[in-house]
């Protein structure tokens, strides 16, 4: 997820454990291909347990193949990941992200493209439809163009982030399927995580990971302490404060903890406390404080 599945979250979301494979944020084929200074940095390697997979977005079947060779040749990513759910303007006007949704035979060639440039893991994410549903032939396509595995986010890209993903529509994409279906849309809470994992053949877990980074620990049979939230906000804090130079830490902050009080009761008020704070070191303390370490 953009400005948010960096290198501090994925690290965090190492040591907590217990998910599968992890995304980087989405980075530009363009600017890997360039070897833009910025771009170099967001995808800057570093040790973990978890197998992390690098999510391209571009147009332009000929850059994402080359991007996709430089990622294969020079860094330390177990897969990579198309993205064509994007929704927002500036990256669909380029006819990437969901853009790709209405335009088959580039979405085919991008694909195909990419699969003859790397021999890692590939696998494609896209919506349902761009404003209406086609996704049994962009998820076929998908397939026929070498994919090992296709993730849905159950909404279309008119959607945007609002009503409920459209979890009844996995059994009829998966049967038209033979690579592995991922769903993805919604998963909050163990309960729906364990129920929606019956239906399709893995899960992606997006914002429900920022609400409760032990989400997938539960789903893989642990409990969660309170002391562990007050590992966690701690821990966020130092690997804020390592990679981040201060301008930039207390929105970073702000962006992960956004999410935090979808998941925590009587939430309300230090939510205002963190977002009217001013500088890091407020917030920071402020969030200690809310999350004792005992
Ligand atoms: C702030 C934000 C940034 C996102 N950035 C990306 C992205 O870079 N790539 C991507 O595939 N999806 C991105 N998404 C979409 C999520 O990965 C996911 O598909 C969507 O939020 C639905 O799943 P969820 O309910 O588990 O969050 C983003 C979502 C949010 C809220």
């Amino acid at each position: 997820m953009a400005g948010l599945t960096d290198r501090v979250l994925r690290q965090l979301m190492d040591e907590i454990g217990g998910c599968g494979a992890m995304v980087s944020e989405m980075i530009a084929a363009e600017g890997l291909r360039r070897r833009n200074r910025r771009t170099m940095e967001m995808i800057a390697g570093f040790p973990t347990q978890t197998p992390q997979f690098i999510q391209l977005f571009g147009a332009n079947p000929e850059a994402l193949a080359e991007a996709a060779a430089i990622v294969s040749s020079e860094t330390a990513y177990a897969g990579i990941d198309l993205n064509m759910g994007c929704p927002v303007p500036k990256v669909v006007r380029t006819g990437a992200g969901s853009g790709l949704l209405q335009d088959l035979p580039r979405l085919a060639a991008v694909v195909a493209a990419v699969r003859r440039s790397t021999a890692l893991p590939l696998t494609v994410k896209v919506r349902l439809g761009f404003s209406k549903v086609n996704v049994l032939e962009t998820t076929r396509i998908i397939e026929q163009e070498g994919a090992d595995a296709v993730a849905v986010h159950l909404r279309l890209k008119s959607d945007g982030y609002a009503g409920s993903a459209r979890w009844e529509l996995v059994g009829a994409i998966r049967a038209n399927l033979r690579i592995p279906l991922l769903g993805n849309g919604d998963i909050m809470t163990l309960a729906f995580a364990l129920e929606k994992m019956r239906t399709v053949d893995g899960v992606l877990i997006g914002r429900g990971a920022l609400a409760n980074p032990f989400l997938f620990r539960e789903i893989t049979g642990q409990d969660t302490l309170e002391s562990d939230w007050g590992g966690y906000v701690r821990r966020l804090a130092v690997l804020i404060a390592e990679h981040y130079p201060e301008r930039k830490r207390l929105g970073k902050l702000k962006a992960f903890t956004r999410f935090l009080v979808l998941s925590r009761p009587g939430s309300r008020s230090w939510k205002r406390r963190i977002f009217l704070s001013q500088d890091f070191q407020e917030a920071r303390g402020f969030l200690e404080e809310t999350f004792p370490c005992r």
